[in-house]
């Protein structure tokens, strides 16, 4: 969020409404947790997830917690994953990319091949998050992501709960009605912590080579790989049915 349009949190018609879809998501956490044990929440540290983090952690439930460290992160994203753990007094669960695919890519694409096309892109996000993704997913029943709807034209379609027919299990997200406003009336009423590139107009962050501070009435997401056209804008952690932009038919509302 640009730093300028922080929400009031002296509105407390806001304030209520927050805490009323906060608890509506604990209690879909909770059952999630119940029904499809076990389940995992990938936590990529951004703004959203930090919400999510809060709500498992301080209400224990039983959701695993996990990060995938591709090696690209910005050090705010590192010193965050140190203070969250300090903050809450546990551990994340991390994955890093195999040894050998990185190597792999940096011979056939260069370290910064990322930015010569989609593609490399795309192999890049496979070997750093797609493939540990898959790691963290293994023997799953259901995992929980930060997406939103209104994030980016290939998430408008987004439902709470989905067969993620991709990697085999239900992927929840309890927050794909959120505002990015309530995001942070949540974090702010909450004192949960967050990425200081946030107070820096990066709404969204990724990798630091692939991720840059937005201007006023920019897209959440233009920061990233904002070289690229807005549809090819995903590392491949979301596809459904293997593809961007396509909806499941085995999709469930929650
Ligand atoms: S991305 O696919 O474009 O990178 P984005 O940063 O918007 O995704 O995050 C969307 C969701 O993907 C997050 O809420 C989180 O569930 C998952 N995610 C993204 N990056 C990571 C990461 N590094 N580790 C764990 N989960 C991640
Ligand atoms: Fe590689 Fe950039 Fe994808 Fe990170 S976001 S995995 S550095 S292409």
């Amino acid at each position: 969020m640009i730093r300028e349009s922080l929400p009031d949190l002296a509105n407390p018609e806001l304030v209520n409404s927050v805490a009323e879809k906060a608890a509506r998501a604990t209690t879909l956490l909770r059952n999630i947790a119940r029904d499809y044990a076990p389940v995992v929440f990938a936590n990529s540290l951004g703004a959203e997830d930090m919400v999510l983090t809060d709500l498992i952690w301080r209400n224990d439930i039983n959701i695993g917690v996990f990060s995938l460290d591709t090696g690209r992160l910005p050090v705010e994203t590192y010193e965050l994953i140190h203070q969250a753990e300090i903050h809450y007094g546990r551990k994340l669960d991390i994955f890093f990319p195999r040894h050998d695919a990185v190597e792999t890519y940096a011979r056939t694409h260069g370290s910064h091949g990322f930015y010569d096309s989609v593609g490399a892109r795309k192999a890049c996000c496979h070997a750093r998050k797609v493939e540990p993704l898959q790691r963290a997913l293994a023997g799953k029943g259901a995992w929980v992501t930060g997406l939103r709807a209104t994030q980016s034209t290939t998430r408008d379609k987004l439902k709470v709960i989905a067969q993620d027919t991709t990697n085999n299990l239900v992927k929840a997200s309890p927050l794909s009605d959120w505002s990015e406003a309530e995001v942070w009336v949540y974090i702010r009423a909450n004192r949960v912590p967050y990425n200081r590139l946030h107070d820096r107009n990066y709404p969204s962050i990724g990798c630091a080579p692939c991720t840059r501070a937005i201007q006023p009435g920019e897209d959440v997401r233009a920061g990233r790989w904002w070289w690229e056209s807005a549809d090819t804008k995903e590392c491949g952690l979301h596809l459904v049915d293997g593809r961007l932009q396509r909806i499941s038919k085995q999709e469930v509302e929650a």
